[in-house]
């Protein structure tokens, strides 16, 4: 199996730009390009709700407004922000976070979802695999309306 502690290492680290002053709740996502290359993203959230996006989905339309278009795997690193006793936001995952289903059928619309990978990191070092079919079984894509 392949290595992806690089993938899921940009991702813990693009989780220190989340912006999440309204749940608190910071993520940061690494999209891996069939070339090899990654593309990094964080949760950016607004004083308006629902103009605020997905870790997972900032990766994925920087990618693709930079034309690359072929994907292989995300890794996904997100919880609740934790402070120690000094104040000093504490640098831990906790429980494994998951791409919402709006990120699930973004993702779905580049990729073979039989093959490509998400990856997401928990505490002490965890992470869980699944390939996107498991994530969005019986899914709708572009072939759909070929
Ligand atoms: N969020 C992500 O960025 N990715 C996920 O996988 C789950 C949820 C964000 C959206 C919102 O800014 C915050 O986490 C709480 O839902």
């Amino acid at each position: 199996m392949e290595d992806y502690s690089r993938l899921l290492e940009a991702a813990i680290k693009a989780r220190h730009n989340s912006y999440a002053p309204y749940s608190h709740f910071r993520v940061g996502a690494a999209l891996l390009t069939k070339s090899g290359e990654i593309i990094t993203g964080c949760n950016i959230e607004n004083a308006s709700y629902p103009a605020g996006i997905c870790a997972e989905r900032t990766a994925l339309v920087k990618a693709v407004s930079e034309g690359k278009r072929e994907f292989e795997a995300i890794a996904v690193a997100g919880s609740l922000e934790q402070f120690d006793e000094a104040g000093v936001l504490k640098d831990e995952l906790t429980a494994p976070a998951f791409p919402c289903g709006i990120c699930r059928q973004m993702l779905r619309e580049f990729v073979d979802p039989e093959s490509f990978l998400v990856l997401t990191a928990a505490e002490g070092g965890k992470v869980l695999k699944y390939t996107l079919a498991q994530l969005l079984p019986e899914s709708f894509g572009p072939e759909n309306l070929a």
